[in-house]
């Protein structure tokens, strides 16, 4: 079994079978670089515990230099013997400074100690990118809302005209979620911040290396308490995965409106030429593609962590191969985000909408009821007799084809004498709008001093 990290005790090599079920080379190759890392920093704890002398460490921290060059230009890829990316890069090692300096790199460290820092290192680097692609996004959304700040939309419960709102206040709604992933992700990375290395396979070293030093080596502000927690625990992962899920269905609800703005029957946004597609058949066909593969990639980042926390579930302490089934879902999330996220900000960024249909919408389905009702209390009617009383304006309304504002004065007073012609002070839109002036509402100051105090939160991060 030449070449492997475990031949010795074995009559024979493992079977071809087993190779193809084991191996994990065509996945975990893209930590290439952090195995590298990894190696930099234990070869100096392994020198500064006296087992690496300078010439050594040198030679052995220049060879590694060398992988990393030949991993970067694509020269160096792993071979189908290999298992995976640490025995291959040791054997990439050993030709590059001989069998006498790199077979002393593995003293004192485990490929269970290894991974379980790896991935950290690279979900740390792929939740700052991820981090950015976000703020592109918020800032495309907050970009539209203060290119639009006095447009009025109806404003929907059940899908059905519930009141008015700013269209500003509603994109803002879609920010607030993606910033909560903002400080997701900045909460999941204080508690990543630990590095594994050093806990060997389970039970820690007993080479006397300075895990701290390592930890430091590779930018992690302390080690993991507990060696068999850090081998054996995997849930800053699922943590991660839970995060891209997140987002994913924070996704999946702006593209859902997004579809449903852009049909001929709501004709409120028209998609940029450059963000949607055409059909194969129906030439006059433009589709929300985008917003549709968000939608539907929400499903397979769910799927991502629902299949991780599956694999989690039962598994005793300490490291089992299972845990070897982490990285691909981990992976695919960060590759879907990292693909949908530029290509959702371009179509929000470039979209156009058509405020005059919004705005004649917007009063339409009796959407100011509640403010006839919120009028009546200010002239101090009980609000169970305002809304009744609303209720019956409405009713009248519908039955005569008429809007709030045109039922007649004598109709008003018939149904009650609080009911005087001044309520109609309140039957416009924007005044309706305009009154919503309690904290998190929808009059135009308000929601100029949330856009401030978003951008503020964001840029705190
Ligand atoms: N490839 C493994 C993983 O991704 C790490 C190797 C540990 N293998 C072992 N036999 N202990 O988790």
């Amino acid at each position: 079994n030449e070449g492997s990290l475990w031949g010795a005790r074995f009559a024979s090599g493992p079977s071809t079978e087993l190779q193809l079920l084991s191996r994990s080379t065509h996945f975990d190759w893209r930590l290439a670089g952090y195995d590298i890392a990894g190696s930099r920093a234990h070869a100096k704890a392994l020198a500064a515990a006296g087992y690496l002398g300078d010439a050594e460490l040198n030679a052995m921290l220049a060879g590694l230099d060398t992988l990393l060059d030949r991993v970067e230009s694509g020269d160096l890829t792993a071979a189908p013997s290999d298992e995976d990316v640490h025995g291959a890069l040791e054997g990439a090692l050993i030709t590059v400074v001989g069998p006498e300096l790199g077979g002393k790199l593995r003293a004192g460290r485990s490929r269970n100690d290894q991974i379980a820092t790896l991935v950290r290192l690279y979900l740390r680097d792929h939740a700052v990118r991820i981090a950015e692609l976000l703020i592109d996004l918020i800032d495309a959304l907050a970009a539209q809302a203060s290119a639009h700040d006095g447009a009025i939309m109806p404003g929907r419960t059940h899908l059905q005209h519930a009141q008015p709102v700013l269209l500003a206040h509603h994109l803002l709604a879609h920010c607030w979620p993606f910033v909560r992933d903002l400080e997701r992700l900045a909460d999941w990375a204080r508690r990543t911040d630990a590095s594994p290395y050093g806990s060997g396979a389970l039970a820690g070293n007993t080479l006397g290396l300075d895990a701290a030093l390592v930890a430091r080596e590779l930018g992690f502000s302390r080690v993991v308490e507990n060696s068999i927690d850090g081998t054996a625990s995997r849930d800053v992962v699922a943590e991660f995965a839970f995060i891209t899920a997140q987002i994913g269905v924070d996704l999946s609800r702006i593209a859902e409106e997004i579809i449903l703005w852009n049909t001929r029957e709501f004709g409120f946004v028209t998609l940029d030429d450059g963000y949607s597609t055409g059909s194969s058949i129906m030439p006059q066909k433009k589709n929300p593609d985008i917003a549709e593969l968000a939608r539907g990639k929400a499903g397979r980042l769910i799927g991502n962590l629902t299949g991780l926390l599956t694999t989690l579930k039962g598994l005793p302490l300490a490291y089992n191969r299972d845990l070897q089934e982490d990285k691909e879902p981990v992976f695919d999330s960060v590759d879907t985000l990292e693909v949908l996220l530029p290509a959702f900000t371009g179509m929000v960024a470039t979209m156009r909408f058509d405020t005059d249909r919004m705005a004649e919408l917007a009063p339409q389905g009796f959407s100011l009821a509640t403010d006839i009702a919120e009028w009546l209390v200010k002239q101090h009617v009980p609000f169970r007799d305002a809304h009744e009383f609303s209720g019956s304006v409405v009713a009248y309304a519908e039955a005569n084809g008429l809007d709030l504002h045109e039922v007649p004065d004598d109709v008003l007073a018939g149904i009650s004498l609080h009911l005087t012609p001044a309520v109609r002070e309140v039957l416009t839109v924007s005044g309706s709008v305009g009154s919503r002036t309690g904290l998190g509402g929808t009059a135009p100051e308000r929601v100029a001093e949330q856009l401030a105090t978003l951008t503020a939160r964001v840029r705190s991060l």
